[in-house]
């Protein structure tokens, strides 16, 4: 008689196989974060070079009033935020909101219970008597549960311009799954880092004190602590490219020479020659007509965008076609 073993693998090992084994060599972006990815990240959006958080904020913060205005509806309405994190930005506009007595519940969504317990605390501590209704689950579940919540309106806000980090394909996928838990009335509230010089959005994604190194580099260390491999991240670099045709930012780390790496939990060796890449990160600039397309092939139309004293970055306001 045989026996059948039947090996499951995470699809973080489906991926490293998959990025490794191929030509070019590729790791995706969402493996920057753990504990030490999510404290770098911190540290990338407190630096001055790092421009996207403070035109956010400025954004939000000089224009509340006009931005609250467009949420508002007849029973009041529902902000629910894809992404929290640690709130800043929105707490700004949650504090507006409550100041101003306009009737609306806050429901964070986020994976981590942790994270929501955290963002909670914090918010009902600054924020009193404010109605907050943290939703735990990935961000699809959870719409897909609240499509049907109540009756009255929703608006869905994505901050940071996480879109950025997906290309064209997926990001009008994840756009057209955001619009299936929206009905007519209901808004899309979402950042788009804009196109720009240059050598500022080269400048945001290659400090020079090597936050973003660091962080482009966790994805090596992750591989290393998670999988049992031997990469010796000091022989890699970390190099940007930003295209500015297709406001395409690249991030790749080059294997500073020809190397051979274990993984042992994966019984893999990866071979790299002499400053062969592994691609990392797409950060997308954009554009009113890359947004507008990017909308209508999700089904979905601008309807006002707000934009920063620089022009560096816009919050658009999206509903249902
Ligand atoms: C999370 N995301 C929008 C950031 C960005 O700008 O692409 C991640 C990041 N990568 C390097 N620096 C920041």
């Amino acid at each position: 008689m045989t026996t059948k073993t039947t090996i499951y693998i995470s699809t973080f090992e489906e991926d490293v196989i998959k990025g490794l084994s191929s030509f070019p060599k590729s790791l995706s972006s969402k493996y920057f974060y753990d504990k030490k990815g999510d404290l770098l990240f911190q540290d990338i959006m407190a630096m001055p070079t790092y421009y996207l958080t403070n035109c956010e904020y400025e954004i939000i913060a000089s224009q509340k009033e006009e931005i609250s205005a467009s949420f508002q509806g007849e029973n009041g309405f529902d902000l629910i935020e894809l992404g929290a994190g640690d709130g800043k930005k929105t707490k700004v506009l949650l504090k507006y909101l409550s100041e101003k007595g306009i009737d609306f519940s806050y429901l964070p969504i986020d994976i981590s219970q942790n994270v929501l317990d955290g963002l909670k605390a914090s918010v009902q501590k600054e924020i009193p008597g404010i109605d907050i209704k943290p939703q735990q689950g990935t961000y699809f579940e959870v719409l897909g549960d609240l499509a049907h919540y109540n009756d009255r309106k929703k608006v869905i806000m994505v901050l940071g311009s996480n879109i950025g980090n997906l290309l064209h394909p997926q990001a009008i996928e994840f756009l057209a799954n955001i619009r299936e838990g929206m009905n007519i009335g209901d808004l899309l509230f979402m950042g788009f880092d804009q196109k720009k010089n240059p050598q500022t959005i080269l400048d945001a994604y290659n400090d020079k004190e090597g936050i973003t190194a660091a962080f482009n580099k966790n994805v090596l260390h992750r591989i290393n602590n998670e999988l049992d491999a031997n990469f010796d991240v000091d022989e890699f670099l970390h190099w940007e490219v930003y295209d500015p045709e297709t406001g395409t930012a690249k991030s790749y780390l080059v294997s500073k020479k020809e190397q051979q790496v274990r993984i042992d939990k994966l019984e893999l060796d990866v071979q790299f020659k002499a400053w062969e890449t592994i691609h990392t990160e797409i950060s997308q600039k954009y554009d009113d007509e890359i947004v507008s397309w990017l909308a209508s092939e999700s089904g979905l139309r601008i309807v006002h965008q707000f934009i920063d004293s620089k022009g560096y970055y816009k919050n658009y306001l999206f509903e249902k076609k």
